[in-house]
């Protein structure tokens, strides 16, 4: 006979174990770039550490995805965690998420060919080559056209999972729980994953197993610095944007082998964003998240449209161990408790998503019914 009462609870507040990360619930807090790190130092204020412990519920916080290196930096006020002061103010964030009973990790992200020279000191941009993804660029003047980048040297790309490296050990340094790689989106890691912008002849290009060798590495180089499985991997395999950036069946067996090499290493989930929806608050297309579950072992989180019903169906249907939110996340800091009492949602202000201070940042009321 087993030792627990039978739970009635919906899968989305049943526990979970994501690799060596025991989720008290499935509610995961997508990351969400906010750009409230305005100082020059690009360091995480007290109004982070506000932000994140209002959200401490949460059964796993992804944290804004976050600069690895001054070279990896593509948008504005993004926070970074390659200097002393950066590593204290996101310690002051992990202990208050901590003391408040959540659990956070640290989303490492890189911008590469998708970055500006506006934020590099007037340097071009490096990327796998030398080929423009036409995307825009968040700058401190606006939204700018991408330059064609640099192609990056073997001495750059050492250099580039040595970031990771260093950078998940300042993350386990500042408290964090784990990190999650940013492979999503149009940049670095997917531009060396794409036939398109990704024409290296050399042990990082040349074909798929070239294409996927960065990706790889860092996920060794980042699982190296900590005990068990504890690094996430972020994965947008329906991405289109650019024109670079498609999903036809080239890209998707491209990430079909990816995804089932990803076994072979200490993960300790895989987090998809999954197709866009057909239409505005249409349910999320479960086919799209199952191709994954088949191919890979260990727990995975499902993103990208999700509400309280579907969220619960996928999980339900086991299609997902635990579904991420980002946008409800922004205007919901109680998330889990309105979904536990069954309350309704408040709408998030798109003006006020990258518009700095605290409006629109830690301002959403938590629910009283
Ligand atoms: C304001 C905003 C910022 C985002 N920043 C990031 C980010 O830093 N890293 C990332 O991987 N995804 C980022 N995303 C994507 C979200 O994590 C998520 O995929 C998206 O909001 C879809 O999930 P949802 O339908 O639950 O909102 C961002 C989305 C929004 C709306």
């Amino acid at each position: 006979m087993s030792t627990m009462p039978p739970t009635t609870r919906e899968p989305l507040l049943r526990s979970a174990d994501l690799g060596d990360l025991q989720l008290p619930n499935r509610v995961v807090m997508a990351p969400l770039t906010r750009a409230r790190a305005a100082d020059r130092g690009l360091v995480p204020t007290e109004l982070h550490a506000v932000y994140y412990g209002q959200r401490a519920g949460a059964g796993l916080i992804v944290t804004e995805g976050t600069w690895v290196s001054e070279r990896a930096i593509g948008f504005v006020n993004v926070p970074g965690i390659y200097s002393e002061q950066q590593v204290a103010g996101w310690r002051r964030v992990t202990e208050v998420v901590h003391a408040l009973g959540g659990r956070i990790v640290l989303q490492l992200w890189h911008t590469g060919a998708a970055s500006h020279p506006d934020h590099l000191r007037g340097a071009v941009p490096a990327g796998p080559s030398a080929v423009n993804p036409h995307e825009k660029s968040f700058t401190p003047g606006g939204f700018k056209d991408t330059v064609t980048p640099r192609e990056m040297t073997v001495a750059d790309i050492e250099e580039t999972v040595t970031a990771y490296r260093v950078a998940a050990l300042n993350a386990w340094r500042a408290g964090f729980d784990g990190v999650e790689i940013h492979a999503v989106g149009p940049f670095l890691i997917p531009q060396f994953l794409n036939p398109r912008l990704n024409l290296r002849s050399d042990a990082y290009g040349g074909g798929r197993a070239g294409r996927r060798r960065l990706l790889l590495e860092i996920t060794d180089a980042v699982a190296d610095v900590w005990e068990g499985r504890r690094v996430g991997v972020r994965l947008s395999p329906y991405w289109a944007s650019g024109g670079r950036f498609t999903a036809d069946e080239e890209t998707l067996a491209d990430y079909d082998a990816l995804v089932a090499e990803l076994n072979r290493l200490p993960v300790a989930y895989l987090h998809l964003r999954g197709r866009d929806l057909a239409a505005p608050g249409s349910t999320p297309d479960f086919e799209a998240f199952a191709r994954y579950r088949r191919l890979f072992d260990g727990p995975l989180i499902a993103n990208l449209g999700f509400d309280h019903a579907s969220a619960n169906a996928a999980i339900g249907a086991g299609i997902a161990d635990a579904v991420s939110f980002g946008t409800h996340f922004i205007a919901n800091p109680d998330l889990v408790t309105r979904f536990a009492l069954g309350h309704d949602l408040a709408a998030g202000d798109p003006d006020t998503y990258y518009s700095g201070g605290a409006g629109g940042y830690v301002d959403y009321p938590v629910s009283s019914g």
